[in-house]
């Protein structure tokens, strides 16, 4: 079947579509953005709308934390912590296809929704011109999963770009293949020394080689590997209690609310956050992660109202079952 899309394909190296992509991310839109890896789903770090159009693109059941992307060390300086290991890293690989996860700083200022609620934050500097011309340009950093819609392979053309998310992309950067062809390796600083997140398109020895030390290998994808102390917690749990569909809202509770409609007493909450008065999903993902953080710690129990499960209310809500779970 051949796929109508209304894609907008420009060449990477034209002036205007540079110009028309940085407006595009100004914007709050989403852009196709070549990188030596994978073409890269890009939107400006700092706006949570902008990064939940991402989710709502990719068609992603859960929310996953992403990687800001940016154009030289200064900017990564200024959005994350860096240890002397993961320092001498970046000076050598960057830039390249290293992604380093690091403590996030209090005033990195990116959406609490592109690192789903996580202290830390996943840091990559591409070393492909268009790439860099666009970081460059915009000035901010840029959130960007590889540009496939979920459960499908990466997207290494803009073709590939335009047929899986087509009008969702305000404009596709073409630049060719991408010639690394599979996606960053992924390594995070942990209090406990490197862990190998995400084997990729640096080789792992090369790393060790210049970290002075073996990488650990965390199989993120393993549900009975063992949880070290200080090993990275990959999702942000509330410590508050969370009770999901409140019909009713009991003394003392904290309130998530959705939409125009209060459960039945909910004045008698503590304290009240509306993710959308307006019943809109792209705000309440943007809002999510920072109101549960917000409610939490102002009561023993977070009730939340009803929120539809249709587009990105689906992973708004398995982010909130996961966060109601009885846990360890
Ligand atoms: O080559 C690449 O890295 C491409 C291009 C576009 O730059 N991007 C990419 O992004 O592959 P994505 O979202 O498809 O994969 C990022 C991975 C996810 O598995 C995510 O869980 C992990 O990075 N990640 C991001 N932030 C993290 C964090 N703070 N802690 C642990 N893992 C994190
Ligand atoms: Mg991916």
């Amino acid at each position: 079947m051949a796929r109508h899309h209304s894609s907008n394909i420009r060449p990477a190296d034209d002036d205007d579509a540079l110009r028309e992509a940085i407006a595009a991310l100004k914007a709050g839109q989403l852009v196709g953005m070549p990188t030596e890896t994978v073409y890269g789903l890009a939107a400006d770090a700092t706006n949570g709308e902008a990064v939940a159009r991402i989710y709502a693109a990719k068609g992603r059941p859960s929310f996953n934390p992403l990687i800001a992307h940016v154009a030289d060390l200064e900017a990564a300086e200024r959005l994350v912590l860096f240890d002397p290991v993961s320092r001498r890293l970046a000076e050598v690989f960057w830039p390249g296809p290293l992604t380093l996860v690091l403590p996030k700083r209090a005033d990195a200022g990116v959406s609490d929704l592109a690192t789903a609620g996580l202290d830390t934050l996943a840091v990559r500097m591409p070393s492909h011109p268009a790439a860099h011309a666009l970081l460059k340009a915009f000035g901010r950093p840029v959130a960007a999963p590889s540009a496939n819609r979920s459960g499908h392979v990466s997207a290494t053309t803009a073709a590939h770009v335009a047929e899986d998310l087509g009008s969702a992309v305000a404009i596709v950067l073409d630049a060719g293949p991408s010639h690394v062809g599979v996606e960053s390796t992924i390594v995070a600083a942990t209090p406990a020394g490197l862990a190998l997140l995400r084997a990729g398109g640096l080789p792992r020895e090369a790393i060790e080689a210049v970290a002075g030390m073996p990488l650990t290998i965390v199989d993120l994808t393993d549900p009975e590997a063992p949880t070290a102390p200080g090993q990275l917690a990959s999702h942000y749990a509330p410590g508050a209690m969370v009770r999901l569909d409140v019909e009713e809202v009991f003394p003392g509770e904290a309130l998530l609310a959705f939409g125009a409609d209060l459960p039945r007493h909910a004045g008698n909450a503590a304290v009240t956050i509306n993710l959308s008065e307006r019943g809109d999903l792209i705000e309440a993902a943007a809002r999510l992660f920072s109101a549960l953080r917000e409610l939490d710690g102002k009561a023993a129990t977070i009730a939340v109202a009803p929120i539809p499960t249709t587009g990105l209310g689906e992973a708004i809500v398995d982010r909130l079952r996961r966060a109601a779970a009885p846990r360890p």
